[in-house]
């Protein structure tokens, strides 16, 4: 993997950073590939319970590169599946996936965000979707991800202008979990995904599962969902423990099953 992502472990944490200062972390294959095999392996790793994603303090990501997919033709994007080949790995993923976004999340690099299950914000962050100003239009979720998060008339105002959303516009309309001072953003983010770590894995998975579930269901079918994981959660050890220690007044020692 060459080294515009950098990967570090901080406990149960798998901490992703995109390292492209040159480009503004415009996301090209190295970058994209760089990031699902950084995901392939936190997945893999049973220490691990939630994972980071993150770039410098200038830009998250300004989007796909440019540069790459400049000459592009139809054929050479259809072929190629452009996008959705290595993109997708982020929604795949099992494990939660907390965007840590300081700076610029431009066009891709907003869509990237969003696949993400929640986005923590600095105060310098600056959302948008300006593919429009390039001829084309936002390729990776913007058009979809964008309008569920901050609802139509804003994810249209978004799209249509290429105008940017600030921090504090961003948690307001729903788009972001969270506003941090920018130089606590990476103490704060890794603080949260710890604490989600220390819960017991199947949990973790079952709840990301289960929220998930109300962007692909009716209300129903999503309650139904949620209550067949809930009562699957009947059989874990982990259930047994956790509310034992609750009823003994002590902390509970999670297994992972
Ligand atoms: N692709 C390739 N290179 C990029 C880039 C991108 N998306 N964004 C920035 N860069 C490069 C610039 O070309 C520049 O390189 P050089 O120094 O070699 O000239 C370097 O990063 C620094 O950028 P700027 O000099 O432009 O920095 P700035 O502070 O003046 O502006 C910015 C920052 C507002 C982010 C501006 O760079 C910008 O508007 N970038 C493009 C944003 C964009 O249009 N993103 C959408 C891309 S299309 C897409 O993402 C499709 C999709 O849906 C998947």
């Amino acid at each position: 993997m060459s080294n515009v992502i950098l990967s570090e472990i901080h406990g149960k944490v798998g901490l992703i950073r995109i390292n492209r200062p040159e480009a503004m972390n415009a996301l090209n294959n190295d970058v994209v590939d760089g990031i699902a095999a950084a995901i392939d392996a936190f997945e893999a790793d049973e220490n691990i319970g939630c994972i980071v994603l993150t770039g410098s303090e200038k830009a998250f990501a300004a989007g796909a590169d440019i540069g790459f997919m400049k000459d592009f033709d139809y054929m050479h994007a259809y072929k190629t599946d452009f996008i959705t080949r290595n993109w997708e790995r982020i929604k795949t993923a099992r494990k939660p996936v907390i965007a840590a976004v300081a700076g610029f999340a431009l066009g891709g690099g907003c869509e990237m965000a969003m696949m993400c299950d929640m986005i923590f914000a600095a105060d310098t962050a600056r959302f948008g979707q300006p593919e429009i100003r390039l001829g084309t239009m936002p390729g990776a979720g913007g058009t979809q991800r964008l309008p569920r998060a901050v609802g139509k008339a804003k994810a249209m105002d978004l799209c249509l202008t290429a105008r940017m959303m600030d921090a504090a516009e961003a948690e307001k309309s729903g788009l972001v979990a969270r506003v941090i001072p920018a130089e606590q953003l990476m103490e704060e983010t890794l603080k949260a995904a710890a604490t989600i770590a220390g819960y017991s894995l199947p949990v973790i998975m079952m709840i990301k599962e289960a929220v998930n579930r109300s962007f692909e269901s009716s209300l129903n079918e999503g309650l139904l969902f949620e209550r067949r994981a809930f009562h699957a959660s009947f059989g874990l050890e982990d259930q047994k423990e956790g509310m034992a220690a609750f009823v003994e007044k002590r902390k509970p020692a999670f297994k992972n099953r």
